[in-house]
């Protein structure tokens, strides 16, 4: 067995089947853009665009076209429709006539060349009677790929076009597949991301099972902070699932104190308080030099969800608009829970004094305009709770 894939018989429990990325369906030696197309079904479907003021010409490259097989051949013998017809059917090719009454190929080709996308841009293929050195090399200047001096031969036409246009589908192709690609990359990112976000809930989870066997805090200060953070319109993703997922490893630092002082019933000693503070501080190590925007929200959340409005708070002693906001709308969802479940230190508050006390600390421990969003939305956040185990 390698890899975790056996030579034969049913997969084992334990078997991850191999990632299927999406390139492998469409690409077929063919184009992504053309839903796997092989390269000749891909030509034959190709758009071309035909501009010449002469209608033998005209008709003539078209007819040849269409016997080779080319589907979609657009033939403009009015130089002043070139413009608006490219735009109109956006072709893999242009075939262009540089000598015109009106408006001339390298006029067309500057007008082209101010709107075209320069990841992109369109094959031309010029026509032309007059080949000296000075047209070239405007010609080139403009956008011109290949060029096809009249009187023309067919076969060299149709060699020309073939090649310019295989040239765009390689290029298509391959730019669609980086597309793909980077699909690829950033799905595997994100699944990254979320499991790193579930390995350190889980941490937190286990943090939290032992002052919490019922491992309900987390989340309903979790859910509290995301309707608050939502209700003052602050939630960075705007449905509020950031804060919910953020704020619920706050408390993921209380992994570094020992249980002597976690589970302590009653009073903590002075000693001992100083030591529980530091959670904030194990907690945004933790989850600290990140680039996840969860996981650096979260860090936020779990050094500031201890400070007060009014100073005094720890662990840093930041006071007012100094504590970002997610830090406030936090520690008022986690107090509020605190209080009015039993926690080891404390029995359950009844839903009243609960309220009483969030009110009285509106300025003192809690932002004014957080406690106004929780008034607000109370009966929203009183039905998280299981009022019947208050
Ligand atoms: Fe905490």
């Amino acid at each position: 067995m390698q890899n975790g894939r056996r030579k034969s018989g049913p997969p084992s429990r334990n078997y991850v089947p191999p990632v299927e990325y999406p390139l492998s369906k469409p690409y077929r030696g063919g184009l992504v853009k053309n839903g796997g197309l092989t390269m000749k079904e891909a030509l034959r479907a190709a758009r071309i665009v035909v501009v010449d003021d002469s209608d033998s010409i005209v008709q003539l490259l078209t007819e040849v076209l269409a016997l080779d097989g080319y589907l979609n051949v657009i033939g403009v013998t009015d130089p002043r429709l070139a413009i608006p017809t490219i735009e109109e059917s956006d072709p893999d090719l242009l075939i262009l006539d540089l000598h015109m009454p009106q408006l001339g190929g390298l006029e067309i080709m500057a007008e082209m060349s101010r709107h075209a996308s320069p990841h992109a841009p369109l094959p031309i293929l010029v026509l032309t009677a007059d080949l000296s050195p000075e047209i070239r090399q405007r010609a080139l200047l403009g956008g011109a790929k290949e060029f096809l001096t009249k009187p023309f031969d067919s076969a060299e036409a149709l060699l020309r076009v073939r090649n310019l246009l295989e040239t765009r589908m390689l290029h298509q192709t391959l730019k669609d597949e980086n597309r793909v690609l980077e699909l690829a990359v950033r799905e595997r990112t994100r699944e990254l991301e979320d499991l790193r976000v579930e390995i350190l809930q889980r941490l937190a989870l286990a943090a939290e099972y032992r002052d919490d066997a019922t491992l309900r805090h987390t989340e309903r200060v979790g859910r509290t902070a995301a309707l608050l953070a939502l209700e003052l319109g602050v939630a960075p993703d705007g449905d509020g699932d950031l804060v919910f997922r953020a704020a619920q490893l706050h408390d993921i630092g209380k992994i570094g104190i020992p249980d002597a002082i976690l589970l302590k019933e009653g009073h903590l000693s002075p000693a001992e308080f100083t030591r529980m503070k530091d959670h904030t501080v194990i907690g945004a190590r933790i989850l600290s030099e990140n680039r996840f925007e969860l996981l650096r929200l979260a860090e936020e959340i779990a050094i500031t969800h201890h400070e007060r409005w009014a100073g005094g708070g720890y662990p840093r002693g930041l006071a007012g608009p100094e504590i970002p906001l997610i830090g406030r709308v936090v520690a008022l969802a986690d107090v509020f829970d605190a209080l009015i479940h039993k926690r080891p230190y404390k029995q359950a508050w009844s839903l009243d004094r609960a309220l009483e006390e969030i009110a009285g600390e509106r300025g003192r421990q809690f932002d004014p305009e957080v406690v106004d969003a929780f008034d607000r939305i109370r009966d929203e956040v009183i039905s998280l709770h299981e009022v019947a185990a208050l």
